[in-house]
């Protein structure tokens, strides 16, 4: 089980499970290569949404037992301003903490205490008295306040219009014209945000999980007007990325302060309780949906208008129309996107941003429209398949959304289905399609082998927990021939060649192309050793250690395919839900998703990936959803609250996934397949539920007050 497309378990499962495997706060000294202990902070955070600092009573914390400094605004060193809002990696902006007296959102940190324990710390911290000047929050999201046209993309408008919608729409003989609202969510990653630094003469390192390990660098080196070679940033282990460690932290830029000032490693993590303002979360969204369909149940116009919530002071849009620019052949089709700045903590990424809510608006409507003509919802999405993606004009370098529908439906037996009452509970099932673009980002490795026969893989990607060690272990290993014990792949650290890092789908293709090149060159590099000797296994590894270890490089960019095709990966979701005519309570004792995501390197770990999303998908459509209470502050603070599925949630669950063949994309003939599990599973429950009750409820989650 060495293979690529094996589905081997994890190479670090065995480290993770027995608790020996190492999360950024679990780090002693030793491990970090310091001499000296490591002193512990503690953060205040602000209790109003908006104004400003008219006071700050720090006395008691700084004569504290055990504590070493207390940062706020007053002394905390100069930093770069905010941002740029338009830099090209918005990871990589600057993020200045305690730049001024202003409070910006409920829940912004205010003052760092650092001492020599965390219980000193955080008492200290507990005595800091903030006297705020309020003024009028807005922080509800309506059409009335903070709308802007989203930031442009490389100079380009992420709206969208192909041929005559309003005219096609006027005339199309079905119309749905329907408003979906998608709420807030909040990253529950197991692992907290949390950072050690340490300083050795003027060289920061800093542990922190981020999965872009040299977006972080870049921007810490910004914010602390550091060159970048003196920036060093390490992400061995992360305990849940999902977008929610694309950022880097406040915890990352006190640290670094705190410990250059007292001339020691400080470390700090946020509470789990304070990780639901200090970081971000997935923006709510407010979806107008139309679509126009035919007599013969052809769809002819689509649109899709979104608004979605980012921070006052920031520019994030959570671009929620891809589905409705690519999903259908419609000869008309516009889309819309804008942001409602809003006195809130700053949202982005969360697990397929933009299309996981997209999906739940767009699906949904495809299903009100089936229903309007008359279509099974299963052909009705079979009759509208696209080759070309309508908006790009591009055809799609491989998409097989009919595949994943037919197989599902077959596996599911959407023919044979029952709906209707059994007892007490009203059965229905419900399907929905998939879609994530997908992405190549530049990205590069190098790989070593050592005399002793050992191959050292390296490259700044991060494995936030889903399984990237593993893969590019296999695939070096099968590209050389070796077996997976010979392979040891080192990632998570600024020192290491640059890759995309991981997110956006994009990381295993973009790294593991870059490791499966690498590993070519040093194959011809070693094809160069031994030209004209015999190439036997003995003389390559007597070569290699005479020259003491073989090393090599290899990278991968985008390239001339992204002008000529659409990528994509594509999926069906079906599921089956039993509401109780009772209590409202939805039950899911089926969920099946099918997807077509090109060319599994590990069974396994692209399964739990496909199973992940299709969970987070229920837990969207019937569970999770963050409030803005009358404060301005995000009403669910901790895991008692902020509900999340279990395991006694989840019944008959299965993903699929289906042998594709990607042409274009890069040479592995891989595609994303971390997001496209959660895009369309919550619509196919929604639409579960309207097919056992009848009604649709267009504002998730959809909670039993609202079905009753
Ligand atoms: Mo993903 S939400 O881009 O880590």
């Amino acid at each position: 089980m060495t293979g690529i497309g094996n589905g081997v378990p994890r190479v670090e499962g065995r480290a993770k499970v027995t608790g020996a495997a190492l999360y950024t706060f679990d780090l002693q000294p030793s491990e970090i290569g310091a001499t000296q202990p490591i002193l512990h902070g503690a953060a205040v955070l602000s209790t109003i949404a908006c104004g400003r600092i008219l006071a700050l009573d720090t006395a008691a914390a700084e004569h504290s037992t055990g504590v070493r400094l207390v940062l706020t605004h007053r002394n905390m060193p100069p930093q770069a301003e905010w941002g740029p809002l338009n830099a090209n990696v918005r990871f990589a902006r600057a993020q200045p903490v305690f730049g001024d007296e202003q409070v910006r959102y409920f829940g912004e940190p205010v003052a760092f205490v650092v001492a020599e324990s965390f219980e000193c710390a955080r008492a200290a911290a507990a005595s800091i008295q903030v006297q705020y000047e309020a003024d009028q929050a807005h922080t509800v999201l309506d059409s009335e306040h903070g709308i802007d046209p989203a930031p442009l993309h490389g100079g380009q408008s992420s709206d969208s219009s192909v041929g005559d919608f309003h005219g096609t729409f006027a005339t199309a003989r079905h119309r749905i014209d329907v408003q979906y609202e998608t709420p807030y969510q909040n990253h529950a990653a197991i692992e907290l945000q949390a950072s050690i630094a340490a300083w050795d003469g003027d060289h920061l390192t800093v542990h922190t999980p981020a999965q872009i390990t040299s977006a972080a660098r870049t921007g810490l080196a910004r914010t602390l007007n550091l060159p970048e070679d003196r920036v060093r940033v390490v992400a061995r282990l992360i305990g849940g990325g999902f977008g929610g460690k694309l950022p880097y932290f406040a915890d990352a830029v006190l640290c670094a302060v705190a410990a250059r000032q007292l001339r020691q490693p400080v470390k700090f993590s946020f509470t789990r309780q304070q990780m639901f303002t200090a970081t971000t979360h997935r923006s709510a969204v407010s979806h107008r949906v139309r679509i126009g369909v035919t007599t013969e149940g052809r769809i002819t116009a689509i649109s899709h208008d979104a608004v979605s919530q980012t921070a006052s002071f920031d520019n994030y849009v959570d671009g929620s129309t891809a589905g409705a620019k690519g999903l259908y052949g419609a000869k008309a089709i516009r889309t819309t996107q804008r942001i409602a700045r809003l006195d809130l903590p700053r949202s982005d990424s969360m697990r397929s941003p933009g299309d996981a809510n997209g999906s739940m608006a767009l699906e949904c409507a495809i299903d009100e429209a089936a229903h309007a003509c008359g279509q099974d919802p299963v052909a009705f999405r079979i009759l509208n398949d696209t080759r070309v993606n309508p908006t790009t004009g591009r055809p799609y370098s491989s998409r097989h959304l009919v595949a994943c529908l037919q197989e599902g439906a077959r596996r599911f037996g959407w023919e044979e289905r029952r709906s209707g009452r059994k007892g007490e509970w009203l059965i229905g099932q419900g399907v929905a399609s998939a879609m994530r673009d997908n992405l190549v980002r530049p990205s590069a490795a190098q790989v070593t082998l050592t005399p002793a026969g050992q191959l050292v893989v390296r490259l700044d990607m991060t494995d936030p927990g889903t399984g990237t060690i593993t893969i590019l272990t296999q695939i070096a290993a099968e590209t050389l021939g070796l077996p997976m014990e010979k392979v040891t792949v080192m990632l998570g650290d600024t020192d290491f060649p640059k890759t995309s890092g991981s997110g956006g789908s994009f990381g295993a293709e973009s790294s593991g192309s870059a490791v499966y090149e690498a590993c070519l060159a040093l194959r011809r590099r070693l094809d160069d050793m031994t030209k004209g000797r015999d190439a036997s296994p003995e003389t390559v590894l007597r070569l290699v250690g005479e020259a003491g270890g073989v090393t090599a490089e290899g990278k991968i960019a985008p390239g001339d395919e992204t002008k000529r095709y659409s990528e994509a990966s594509f999926g069906a979701q079906f599921a089956e839900v039993a509401v109780n005519v009772h209590t409202g309570e939805t039950r899911v004792p089926r969920m099946l998703g099918v997807f077509a995501c090109g060319r599994i390197i590990n069974e396994r770990t692209a399964r739990s990936q496909a199973l992940g999303g299709m969970i987070w998908g229920l837990s969207s459509a019937l569970i999770e959803a963050n409030n803005v209470d009358h404060r301005g502050q995000m009403a669910m603070r901790d895991l008692a609250n902020y509900h999340v599925p279990v395991l006694a949630d989840i019944q008959n669950i299965d993903a699929v996934l289906l042998p594709e063949t990607e042409p274009v994309a890069n040479p592995l003939g891989m595609k994303g397949i971390g997001e496209v599990g959660i895009n369309g599973a919550a619509a196919a429950i929604a639409n579960a539920v309207f097919d056992a009750t009848g009604i649709r409820i267009r504002r998730f989650p959809i909670t039993l007050d609202r079905l009753l």
